[in-house]
């Protein structure tokens, strides 16, 4: 933390009734395993000031605990094991409930305004915001697999949260802070399900899976941005108006012509943000260019899993062109290839 932010507090919050989940081992599949050495996703929410009395801390606190009951994986630790037969080491989660990292600090300085900002420009400060310094899923071995971040602004309050993406992804996280907003206002968690959790493994995969003690280690730390000899990047967000997409969904749709190809709102959006940074940028002709893209696998596997079901379900696919022909081409004939 640093800059106009002050940690105030920092602490572990553990489940309420850590013996619930009757599960204590959660074998990883290779989905999960090869997103090890990636950097832990980071997001934000961005909410208006509460009235004082409302007791916003200790409330976000208590209501935690509560939904790591039921999302008691988050409150685990990743356990390595290491298989002395062929050298190798295997992962799982250990739902032994030592729980999820709560910070909570002061921004008294800074206001909403300052966040978000008409230009779309992105403030320095706004790491200081984020509760993972650097993590990669690896780091799950010792490190919280969830930790949220609560700093208060003069006029609102910002939820910083990571999570490791070897047990869950973006919907399973979604899904949690969903339970974490009902339970935090009701003051409750009576009518919430238990957790579905994946157990999906390709047929004929035996796990817990063996994998390279070289693979399990730790990458050395990349030169930080500014010493790096990479172009320092600007962070930059982009708003799209509601009309902003279903022109670009139609613009797509009419360069494909035919009625039995139909381009999502997603895919034509992405493809106008790939074609821009390209554009933009000192690439040229022959050189080559990756989009990746996160793919839930849910209604993908064989037989599909349930839509809300519990931990990591996505794998990323790079598509892969030259500069040429993506700029050569519209819209569709990236998507099409
Ligand atoms: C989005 O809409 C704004 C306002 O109408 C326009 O200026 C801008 O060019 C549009 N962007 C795209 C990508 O269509
Ligand atoms: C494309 O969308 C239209 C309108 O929603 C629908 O009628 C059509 O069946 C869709 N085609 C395909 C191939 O999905």
């Amino acid at each position: 933390m640093g800059g106009p932010v002050v940690l105030i507090s920092s602490s572990i919050v553990q489940p309420g009734n850590s013996d619930q989940s009757g599960q204590t081992k959660i074998h990883l599949t290779p989905f999960d395993l090869s997103l090890l050495q990636i950097d832990c996703p980071q997001r934000g929410l961005l909410f208006p000031k509460p009235d004082q009395d409302f007791k916003l801390i200790s409330r976000l606190k208590s209501s935690l605990s509560t939904a790591l009951e039921i999302y008691f994986p988050f409150a685990g630790r990743l356990a390595k094991v290491e298989n002395l037969e062929d050298n190798t080491v295997s992962f799982h989660t250990d739902c032994d409930g030592s729980g999820a990292r709560f910070l909570h600090a002061e921004a008294k300085s800074l206001s909403v305004s300052d966040i978000v900002q008409p230009h779309g420009e992105v403030p320095d400060f706004i790491k200081h915001f984020f509760p993972a310094d650097g993590l990669k899923n690896s780091d799950g071995l010792t490190e919280p697999l969830l930790a949220v971040q609560v700093t208060e602004m003069k006029d609102g309050v910002f939820l910083g949260y990571y999570y490791n993406h070897m047990v869950a992804d973006g919907v399973s996280v979604w899904n949690f802070l969903h339970t974490w907003s009902m339970i935090c206002s009701s003051g409750s968690s009576s009518g919430h399900q238990p957790l579905v959790l994946k157990r999906w493994f390709l047929q004929g995969v035996n796990y817990p899976i063996h994998i390279p003690v070289s693979e399990a280690e730790r990458p050395p730390p990349q030169p930080s941005r500014e010493l790096s000899s990479v172009p320092v990047m600007q962070d930059r967000v982009f708003h799209f108006t509601k009309k902003n997409i279903s022109d670009l969904k139609a613009k797509a749709n009419s360069e494909v012509g035919s009625s039995d190809t139909n381009i999502s709102s997603l895919q034509a959006v992405s493809a106008h943000m790939w074609r821009s940074i390209i554009r933009h940028s000192a690439l040229t002709g022959e050189g080559e260019t990756h989009c990746k893209v996160v793919v839930d696998l849910r209604q993908r596997v064989n037989p599909p899993l349930e839509n809300d079901c519990f931990g990591n379900m996505v794998y990323i696919t790079p598509a892969t062109t030259t500069v040429e022909e993506l700029l050569g081409r519209g819209l569709v004939g990236l998507l099409c290839k």
